[in-house]
């Protein structure tokens, strides 16, 4: 049995991600054992408030969000912080060297009805001399990432990460309390026939994505020559957990719902803390025109358009819209 302090400690070049890391599940844990309690902890249920992205609120993503702040604030090596529930980014140590970014539960439309949510992380370095506060310190493109991250709450509890040498994963064991060493350097198969799609959207899809899709669909006697299955759980955490175990293709696309937001989930919380995780476990992440990655952010809460799995498939779908 290897625990995650001693894993960190023997592989991260720099003590700071690794206390970052470490400290992050003091966070997580406590996130975690809320989850399981449930109704039996009060916490489910709306804040009765909308966030900075227009969503309403669950009363966990307000606890959540506080637990993790606290924690980053209390560590001497995080400059700053930014959370998809933050309107702005939070100064914390001004001596800190790192910006830590966090979607503090992802999927929480799924808590109500008890099915698996998740935490994701993005460590960034701070610019010299930048400011906590400032949000053009954070505006790095995903290909800057330090470290990136998941924490799963399903029927256990897993903490999913890369600092750039591999993808690793530990379960949290709740008779110890801690995390210990499941699964090292993680591999995506290249090939898939399974993707996961919001396909109530359908309509607002560019032509491309239409046309990709519509081949998924037409199985082995269209030109994709396969039967695909398909699978929707509503919790990026869940679906990358998914891609990552046995492959598939996870797509959140562009549509025109609404011209302000080219798709639904974020850049700086989503998109390029997955997109380290699948390509340092030999996949791919895309917008479906360039990848992830090299996106040059403009503002904090930007949306991207995401696509992101077995290479050979997200190449297939990058290939439509050529
Ligand atoms: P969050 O709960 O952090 O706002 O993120 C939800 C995201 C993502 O996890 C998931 O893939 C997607 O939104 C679900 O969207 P739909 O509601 O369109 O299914
Ligand atoms: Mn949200
Ligand atoms: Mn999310
Ligand atoms: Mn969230």
């Amino acid at each position: 049995m290897q625990r995650l302090r001693t894993f960190l400690d023997n592989h991260c070049k720099d003590s700071d991600v690794a206390d970052i890391i470490d400290g992050l599940m003091v966070a997580c844990k406590d996130i975690s054992h809320r989850l399981h309690l449930g109704a039996l902890a009060g916490v489910l249920g709306s804040a009765g408030q909308e966030n900075v992205q227009g969503e309403s609120q669950k009363m966990l993503d307000v606890i959540s969000n506080d637990l993790i702040k606290d924690c980053l604030a209390a560590m001497p090596c995080v400059k700053g912080l930014a959370s998809e529930e933050e309107p702005d980014p939070v100064a914390c140590n001004p001596d800190g060297d790192y910006l830590v970014l966090f979607d503090p539960l992802d999927g929480s439309s799924n808590i109500d009805v008890n099915v698996t949510v998740g935490t994701i992380f993005s460590i960034l370095k701070a610019a010299p001399g930048a400011a906590g506060g400032d949000e053009a310190t954070y505006l790095q493109k995903g290909s800057k990432q330090v470290a990136a991250g998941y924490v799963l709450y399903g029927p256990s509890t897993l903490l999913v990460f890369s600092t750039g040498e591999g993808v690793h994963s530990f379960t949290l064991d709740p008779r110890i309390g801690e995390f210990v060493l499941q699964r090292e350097h993680i591999q995506v198969p290249a090939e898939t026939q399974e993707f996961a799609i919001n396909m109530s959207n359908q309509r607002f899809w560019l032509p491309e994505m239409q046309s990709y899709v519509g081949d998924l669909l037409k199985g082995e006697e269209g030109p994709l020559g396969k039967r695909y299955n398909m699978r929707w759980i509503a919790s990026m955490v869940a679906e990358i957990h998914r891609i990552l175990t046995r492959g598939g293709i996870f797509m959140y696309p562009f549509d025109n719902r609404d011209p302000a937001k080219p798709g639904k989930l974020r850049l700086m919380y989503e998109g390029n803390p997955m997109s380290m995780l699948i390509e340092q476990a030999g996949g791919k992440a895309s917008t479906a025109f360039e990848d992830i990655m090299e996106v040059d952010p403009e503002a904090i809460h930007q949306r991207v358009s995401v696509v992101m799995g077995s290479s050979a498939e997200v190449e297939k779908a990058c290939s439509y819209h050529k």
